[in-house]
């Protein structure tokens, strides 16, 4: 089938855009408000886009509930700091509250019953239980659309890594110990463990057909 965006409900877009865009790795974002509030929430919409300098993106959608902003993006443009804890399964059902749409003055730490440990270079603090936290200063926020479900494109740099230290060999990390997880659409999301190798060819090393 055919189906232009333009045509159909943007609820419906956007259902079909995280069933296609699969599986999602999840930015477990804690922030600060200008009033010293914490705040806590998952984003999907989540990915790296630069090694030098290492720089990370992901996108808060306006509200489709009522129009608004979430506390996230506001709490980062008026402070410029933020920090992504990586999500391991220990952690998902925490993770799942700080998703609850809790007004701006509400502590998501001690909603979600997660642990908040000072970060070294910013404001936000960082959440104890997740086994790696980068630390991150804004460096651009792309406003796309301020429709509902429209998002904005928060780009950030990662100041400082925090490193489980038995997570860590030679730079790789133990997929096995970090037991990150995933988001598909609706409440599913996926574990790693049914993984499966694939050795890059060089040019040259393919017969033609
Ligand atoms: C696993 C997961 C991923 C999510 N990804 C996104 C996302 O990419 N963008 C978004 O706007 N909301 C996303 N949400 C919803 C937000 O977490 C939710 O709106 C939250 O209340 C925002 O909190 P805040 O207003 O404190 O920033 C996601 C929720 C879950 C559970």
């Amino acid at each position: 089938m055919i189906l232009n965006p333009s045509e159909h409900d943007v609820r419906n877009v956007y259902k079909l855009m995280v069933g296609v865009i699969v599986p999602r790795p999840i930015a477990f974002v804690s922030t600060i408000s200008l009033k010293g509030i914490r705040n806590l929430a998952p984003f999907s919409f989540f990915t790296g886009i630069s090694a030098n300098p290492p720089t990370v993106c992901f996108s808060p959608m306006i509200r489709s509930s009522d129009g608004n902003r979430k506390d996230t993006l506001n709490n980062i443009e008026a402070t410029g700091e933020f920090v992504i804890n990586v999500v391991s399964e220990q952690i998902a059902v925490p993770m799942n509250i700080c998703s609850i749409e809790f007004p701006p003055d509400v502590d998501e730490f001690r909603e979600s019953g997660l642990t908040p440990v000072e970060s070294d270079l910013v404001k936000p603090p960082r959440v104890k239980e997740s086994l790696v936290n980068m630390e991150c200063k804004l460096v651009q926020v792309v406003h796309v659309s301020p429709k509902p479900l429209g998002g904005s494109l928060v780009i950030g740099e990662i100041l400082r890594f925090h490193i489980r230290d038995d997570l860590f060999n030679d730079y790789r990390i133990d997929p096995d110990k970090l037991h990150p997880i995933g988001r598909m659409a609706g409440s599913t999301y996926i574990r790693t463990t049914d993984r499966f190798d694939l050795i890059r060819p060089k040019a040259g090393e393919l017969k033609s057909p």
